[in-house]
């Protein structure tokens, strides 16, 4: 829990201020008795002493009192206190003593703005790491079910700081939505599920809209279905609207996301190793919703709609073959060489409908697409393809300002022969000719067919972790969400 005040707790276990330079800080009447204020300067004069690089001490003040002192270098970024915030979070995370934090930013002797801003990249990236998914460990929780500690903001700005930190919360929970959809197991989150996660979100003041497979078949989604038709449930497409823009009729952006809810590559079936990974092959599709409701949390001044397309891909008696030809929405028919290049078959209609339907000023899909692009750029940079410069090189600034980056790789005409069917308009893999992500991509920009400016973000390597990174514990990252949530506020809001 999150408190703003002006004043000093009680009853704290832990205190967290930060410095400048050299640990230098200003204390305040009330940061700390006297004989602990001593204390705490004696650690950090000795700690200067030993001129050592860390950024955060620690030491016990007392049995009772820890203390924390975060140094603020003079050229530190955003991020970087964003950073600091997740490391102090990782410190005490784990402490069942810790139960209520002081935070004190105004020991810091900057000006107003940088204190405020400071404060606000330090609790967001606090929040951001103290996510856990743990609703299903019913033993050994030792009395406590997820993260329950009290930080406490107090600075003489307390209340423009947490005027600020409105629109921060709105990203945090749609970050932690988004984790939670990914985390979910797949017995759990099955396609119909998540249509009614998703419907829950109408409170918020957005509109959502359900095709159902009869609906689909009656529109042509032949792509996007024959993708389920092996599963006993059912697939739908889901397009969920937020209109805050000043002038009604602008435009939506539009985000489309895959949203495989279990992908077991069907006929062309997964190795067993591993495989229950593709749980997270709705990630795409889950940033989108995350986004959304960050959007609509934070009153975005801009019109903005999400497509998602909610399948699982299962062999079976009635599943998709190697070999099948589908009729797709676009038109466009497409030869299933194997059945466990799903996504883009997903994504092809959820495009292509999107386009006709919402006629938005560019799209951009999220997908976790090919295993290629882990290959190629690991567990850092998700990978950037698009048809237009101007929204490529967006993308790519507002990924690197808030420290989800992106690198661009080529499309070209060249490559569409790879992807060319003998017997259809399309086939969708190539067995010979490598470039994986690519012809993923090229295959994608087929089903663009009014030149709308398109990008495509294959965030196989980055929506799940085996490890934890800066920002996020191990499991479901929910990398996209800032990312997307930045570039709407810069540019077009
Ligand atoms: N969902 C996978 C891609 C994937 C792999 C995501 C690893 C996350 C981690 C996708 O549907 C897939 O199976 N792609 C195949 C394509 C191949 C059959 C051309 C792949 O990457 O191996
Ligand atoms: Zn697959
Ligand atoms: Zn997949």
């Amino acid at each position: 829990m999150l408190k703003f005040s002006n004043k000093f707790s009680n009853s704290r276990d832990v205190v967290v201020f930060f410095a400048g330079e050299g640990f230098a800080f200003k204390s305040k009447e009330g940061l700390f008795a006297e004989n602990e204020e001593k204390k705490v300067r004696l650690f950090v004069k000795g700690f200067q002493n030993l001129n050592q690089k860390e950024k955060i001490l620690s030491f016990d003040v007392n049995e009772k009192l820890k203390c924390f002192v975060v140094k603020i270098s003079k050229k530190v970024s955003n991020s970087d206190v964003e950073e600091l915030g997740a490391s102090f979070c990782l410190n005490i995370k784990n402490s069942k003593k810790v139960k209520t934090i002081d935070f004190y930013p105004d020991s810091l002797n900057a000006e107003k703005n940088k204190l405020i801003n400071y404060s606000l990249s330090f609790i967001h990236g606090f929040n951001l790491k103290s996510y856990d998914f743990n609703k299903y460990k019913t033993q050994n929780l030792e009395n406590e079910k997820g993260f329950s500690k009290n930080l406490h903001l107090i600075s003489s700005f307390s209340n423009e700081i947490e005027k600020k930190y409105k629109d921060l919360k709105a990203v945090e929970d749609g970050v932690f939505l988004t984790r939670d959809l990914v985390s979910e197991p797949p017995n759990i989150l099955t396609p119909e599920h998540y249509v009614k996660e998703i419907l829950k979100l109408k409170q918020l003041g957005l509109k959502v809209n359900v095709l159902d497979e009869k609906k689909m078949k009656n529109l042509g989604l032949n792509a996007l279905l024959g993708v389920g038709q092996g599963s006993v449930n059912k697939s739908y497409l889901v397009s969920i609207e937020w209109n805050g823009s000043k002038n009604k009729k602008d435009k939506p952006i539009a985000l489309v996301g895959k949203g495989v809810c279990f992908d077991t590559g069907g006929i062309s079936l997964k190795p067993a190793r591993f495989m229950e990974e593709m749980k997270y092959d709705m990630a795409g599709s889950a940033v989108v919703v995350g986004l959304l409701k960050t959007l609509a949390m934070r009153k975005a001044k801009a019109n903005v709609v999400g497509v998602v397309g909610l399948v699982e891909n299962m062999p079976g008696g009635n599943a998709q073959r190697p070999g099948d030809i589908v009729k797709s929405f676009s038109g466009k028919t497409i030869e299933i060489l194997n059945t466990d290049a799903e996504g883009r078959l997903v994504l092809a209609d959820a495009l292509s409908y999107t386009e006709n339907n919402f006629k938005p000023k560019f799209m951009i899909d999220l997908a976790t697409l090919t295993g290629a692009i882990i290959v190629g750029l690991g567990e850092e940079y998700a990978g950037l393809f698009s048809n237009n410069d101007e929204l490529s090189d967006k993308v790519f600034k507002s990924g690197m300002e808030v420290n989800e980056k992106v690198w661009r790789f080529p499309l070209h005409k060249n490559y569409d022969k790879l992807i060319d069917s003998t017997v259809a308009d399309v086939q969708n893999i190539n067995y010979s000719g490598g470039a994986g992500s690519i012809t993923a991509a090229q295959f994608l920009q087929r089903f663009i067919l009014n030149n709308t400016p398109w990008a495509h973000l294959d965030i196989a390597g980055m929506a799940f972790s085996k490890k934890a990174a800066n920002l996020n514990p191990r499991g479901a990252t929910g990398f996209g969400v800032r990312l997307l949530n930045n570039l709407i506020k810069k540019y077009y809001e």
